[in-house]
C-alpha cells in the first residue's frame, strides 16, 4: 500500500506547493479539500493544513472538526492551518498591528523540538499573513519566534501537532524543506518510497489489470502530458493504445511533421488526421476569442469523434491529465477566466470509460517520468502550448496567410531562445537541477537555454494593429509582434521573464528582416495577475 500524507486545503495559492515540496521529499501526497478528509483511508500517516485567505473569525472563513484526526495522526498547520488550530482550542488570533508579508528570521527557537531539528539559527523563513497568534492556548508551547512574531511555531504538549506562522513550502523559506522533512519523515514516519520509477512500475501494473485486452484511444497533442501518457500505456498494453493527433491547422511551423515523427519513433500507434481545411473555414471571419476557442473546441471534438469511431471495439478513452487539472478543491475559491478546451466532453458522447493514468502526478513529475521511459529530451521539455494554438496568438479574425506569419515570427523566437545558453551558478543551478533538468556541472557551473529556463513562450500577431515603417528607401504600414516568455510553476501565476538584451535585440532584427509583413516587434512586460499569458 502506498502510504500518504493528506493537505487539507483551505484555498490557499501555496496549497499546491506544499505538495510538490512533500512529493520532492519522496514521499506520496494528496490534496483534499478541508472538509473532506478520507477517513477511511488506511495509508493516511500525517496531516497537512493549508493557509486559506480568510482569517479564522470571518464568518466565509472554512471552518472543520479535527476531533476525528487529532490524536490518530500527526498534524502541521501552516499559517491559517495554525492560526485555526489555536483559535479553535483558546487562543487568540488578532489582525497584526502590519500585514507581514516577505522575509522574517527564527531569532528564537527550541531546537530540540523534533519539528525544528537541523533547522539553522536565524534561518530565514517567509511571511504572508494579514492575521498574527497573540496567544496559544494553555496547553501548547511556543517553539519558534521571530523578532516581529513572538508565535512563529508552536507545539501542543505531548501531542504530534505543531503549528508555524510562516510557509516552509515557499522557495524563500531556507529550511523549509528540512522541516517538512522532519515533518513527514520524522514524526509521521514516511518512507519516501515515492519515485519516477515506482510510479511507473505501479501504474503500469494496474493498467493492465484495468485494461485487460480492451481497446484504447487517446488524443495527442503534441504536449508533455498527452505524450507522457501515451508512451506509458503503450509500455502497458501496446498495440491496443491508438493514439489519434489533430492537426487543426494552427500549430508551431512543422510541428506536426515533427511530433509525429518523434512519436513513430517511439512505436506509438498514431492516426495523423490534416483537419486545417475544416478548421480555417469554420474560423473565417470570426474575431471574438471566446467563439474562436468555442469552435475550436467543438470542431477538434467532431475531427477526433469522426476518427475514433472507425475504432469500433474500443472501450477507454485515455486523456493526459495531470494533477493540477483534478484538484477538486482548487474550485473552492476559484473562477474561470476563459475556456479550456479539452476533450472532456467525449467520453459521454462516445460512452467509453475514462482512462487518465497521469492524475495524481504535478507537472515537474510528469516530466520526470518520461526520462524514466526513455523519451527524447526535446519532446519532455516542450513548452506548454494551448489547445487552440495559434488561434488565439492572431488578434482579429485568422487567415492561412496570417498562421504562416506568426509560425515563421514565433519560430525565430523559440530556436532564438533553445540556441541561447546561460550559464547558472549556486542557487540557480541547484533549482534548475532538482527541476530534473540534464545538465552538467563543471567548476560549479551549469549551461542551459533560455528555453529550458523559461516556463512557456511565444509570439503573438497583433494583426488588428499597423504600423508605420521603413525598410531600404521603401515605406512599410504593417503588423508588430508581440513576443511573450513567462516564468511560472504552474501557470496560475506568472511573471515575464528578464531576457537578456542582446538576445531580444538578435531576435527583433531577425524577425523584422526575415519575416513578410512583420515591421515591429514588442515584448510583453505584464504578469499574471493581471495579465494573462495567452493574449485571448
Ligand atoms: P492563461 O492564458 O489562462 O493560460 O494564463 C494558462 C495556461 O493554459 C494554457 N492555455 C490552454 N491550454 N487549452 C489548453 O490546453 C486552452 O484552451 C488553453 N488556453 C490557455 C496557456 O498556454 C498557459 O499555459
Amino acid at each position: 500500500m502506498q502510504e500518504k500524507i493528506i493537505i487539507l486545503d483551505f484555498g490557499s495559492q501555496t496549497t499546491q506547493l506544499i505538495g510538490r515540496r512533500v512529493r520532492e521529499l519522496n514521499m506520496y501526497c494528496e490534496i483534499v479539500p478541508y472538509n473532506k478528509f478520507p477517513h477511511d483511508d488506511p495509508s493516511v500517516i500525517g496531516v497537512i493544513l493549508s493557509g486559506s485567505p480568510f482569517s479564522v473569525y470571518d464568518e466565509k472563513a472554512f471552518k472543520v472538526d479535527l476531533s476525528n484526526i487529532r490524536g490518530k495522526y500527526p498534524i502541521l498547520g501552516i499559517c491559517y492551518g495554525a492560526q485555526f488550530m489555536a483559535y479553535t482550542n483558546g487562543g487568540k488570533v488578532e489582525p497584526a498591528g502590519t500585514r507581514e508579508y516577505g522575509r522574517a528570521h527564527l531569532s528564537t527557537f527550541d531546537a530540540q523540538n523534533p519539528l525544528l531539528k537541523d533547522i539553522r539559527e536565524n534561518s530565514q523563513v517567509w511571511m504572508s499573513h494579514g492575521d498574527t497568534i497573540t496567544a496559544i492556548p494553555d496547553n501548547f508551547k511556543i517553539i519558534a519566534s521571530t523578532q516581529k512574531v513572538a508565535i512563529a511555531a508552536y507545539q501542543a504538549v505531548g501531542e504530534k501537532l505543531w503549528g508555524v506562522q510562516f510557509h516552509p513550502e515557499v522557495f524563500h523559506s531556507q529550511d523549509g524543506t528540512q522541516l517538512l522533512k522532519n515533518f513527514v519523515v520524522d514524526i509521521c514516519g514516511g518512507k519516501q518510497d515515492w519515485s519516477a520509477a515506482s510510479f511507473i512500475e505501479s501504474t503500469v501494473a494496474q493498467l493492465k489489470e484495468t485494461l485487460g485486452n480492451d481497446r484504447v484511444i487517446l488524443g495527442l497533442s503534441g504536449g508533455v502530458d498527452s505524450s507522457v501518457a501515451a508512451v506509458l500505456l503503450n509500455k502497458a498494453i501496446g498495440k491496443n493504445l491508438t493514439c489519434i493527433f489533430v492537426d487543426h491547422g494552427m500549430l508551431r511551423k512543422n510541428e506536426f511533421q515533427n511530433v509525429m515523427h518523434d512519436y513513430e519513433c517511439l512505436g506509438l500507434n498514431v492516426i495523423g488526421v490534416d483537419a486545417s481545411k475544416k478548421f480555417f473555414s469554420e474560423l473565417a471571419g470570426v474575431t471574438e476569442p471566446e467563439k474562436k476557442r468555442k469552435i475550436i473546441g467543438k470542431g477538434f471534438i467532431d475531427v477526433f469523434d469522426a476518427e475514433a469511431q472507425k475504432i469500433t471495439d474500443a472501450k477507454w478513452l485515455a486523456q493526459g491529465t495531470i494533477y493540477p487539472d483534478c484538484i477538486e478543491s482548487l474550485s473552492i475559491t476559484g473562477t474561470t477566466i476563459k475556456s479550456h478546451h479539452n476533450v472532456g466532453g467525449l467520453p459521454e458522447k462516445m460512452n467509453l470509460k475514462l482512462c487518465e493514468p497521469l492524475r495524481l502526478l504535478f507537472k515537474d513529475e510528469v516530466r520526470r517520468v518520461g526520462r524514466e521511459l526513455g523519451m527524447p529530451e526535446h519532446l519532455i521539455k516542450r513548452h506548454p502550448f494551448p489547445g487552440p494554438g495559434l488561434a488565439v496568438r492572431i488578434l482579429g479574425d485568422i487567415t492561412p496567410e496570417k498562421v504562416r506569419i506568426l509560425q515563421d515570427a514565433d519560430d525565430i523566437f523559440i530556436q532564438g531562445l533553445r540556441d541561447y545558453k546561460v550559464k547558472l551558478q549556486g542557487e540557480e543551478a541547484r533549482r534548475v537541477l532538482a527541476a530534473g533538468i540534464p545538465a552538467d556541472m563543471t567548476n560549479g557551473e551549469i549551461e542551459v537555454s533560455l528555453y529550458d529556463q523559461i516556463w512557456q513562450a511565444g509570439a503573438v500577431l497583433l494583426s488588428t494593429v499597423r504600423s508605420v515603417g521603413v525598410m531600404g528607401d521603401e515605406r512599410t504600414y504593417e503588423h508588430p509582434v508581440a513576443l511573450r516568455a513567462v516564468t511560472s510553476t504552474d501557470a496560475m501565476t506568472a511573471d515575464w521573464a528578464h531576457l537578456p538584451y542582446d538576445f531580444m535585440a538578435k531576435v527583433s532584427n531577425d524577425i523584422i528582416n526575415k519575416v513578410k509583413g512583420v515591421n515591429r516587434v514588442c515584448y510583453d512586460i505584464s504578469s499574471k495577475p493581471p495579465a494573462t499569458i495567452e493574449w485571448e
